[in-house]
């Protein structure tokens, strides 16, 4: 079954070895404009996340949604663009995101977000209970860090910060765990 939205179809990043694949929740504005995954003003921060671990260079990226959510109207208009993709949109574009996966071998995925990491990974719980939870999907270490979209909502200072550290504790890990990064504790 197609996925009914009728936005553009933005694929993963690539199909080629990567060592770490990060999976969000579905294409916003720009990502639709550009057919790039994380390229707008979320994918400029989480690249900046993976650049801090040197992780960027050798990261894919893709969504359990390939197209930009919206609403349709019953006069056609569209409204309620980014809302959350629905189980029916992904369940449609899930197997294209794991084409890619199976084809790009990754040796950690990293769900971006509560979305997909329930949809996809199978996590169970509250955002706050998944993120730098360690499991499996299809024989891949997998984790969850949170998004860059919940940073950049208003908050409170401390938990930005706090949202902030766990996210990069997660990444030092993969790095270290992939000889990218020194082990901090260790020195
Ligand atoms: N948010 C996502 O989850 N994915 C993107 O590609 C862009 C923003």
């Amino acid at each position: 079954m197609d996925c009914p939205l009728k936005t553009n179809s933005v694929y993963p990043s690539t199909s080629e070895p990567t060592l770490v694949f990060l999976i969000g929740e579905a294409p916003g504005e720009i990502e639709d404009q550009l057919g790039i995954p994380f390229v707008g003003k979320a994918g400029r921060s989480l690249r900046g996340w993976l650049k801090k671990f040197k992780l960027d260079a050798v990261a894919g990226y893709g969504n359990a949604c390939l197209h930009r959510p919206y609403d349709e109207l019953p006069d056609g208009t569209r409204t309620n663009y980014n809302r959350v993709p629905t189980e029916q949109e992904m369940s449609a574009c899930v197997p294209i995101l794991e084409r890619f996966i199976e084809r790009a071998h990754p040796q950690f995925i990293v769900f971006v977000g509560g979305t997909s990491a329930k949809f996809v990974g199978g996590y169970k719980g509250t955002v706050g209970s998944m993120v730098g939870r360690w499991k499996e999907y299809k024989g891949i270490p997998c984790t969850v860090i949170y998004h860059p979209s919940a940073l950049m909502r208003p908050m409170a200072k401390a938990k930005r910060v706090e949202w902030e550290r766990i996210n990069f504790s997660v990444l030092r890990e993969i790095s270290v765990k992939l000889g990218l990064s020194r082990d901090e504790a260790k020195h």
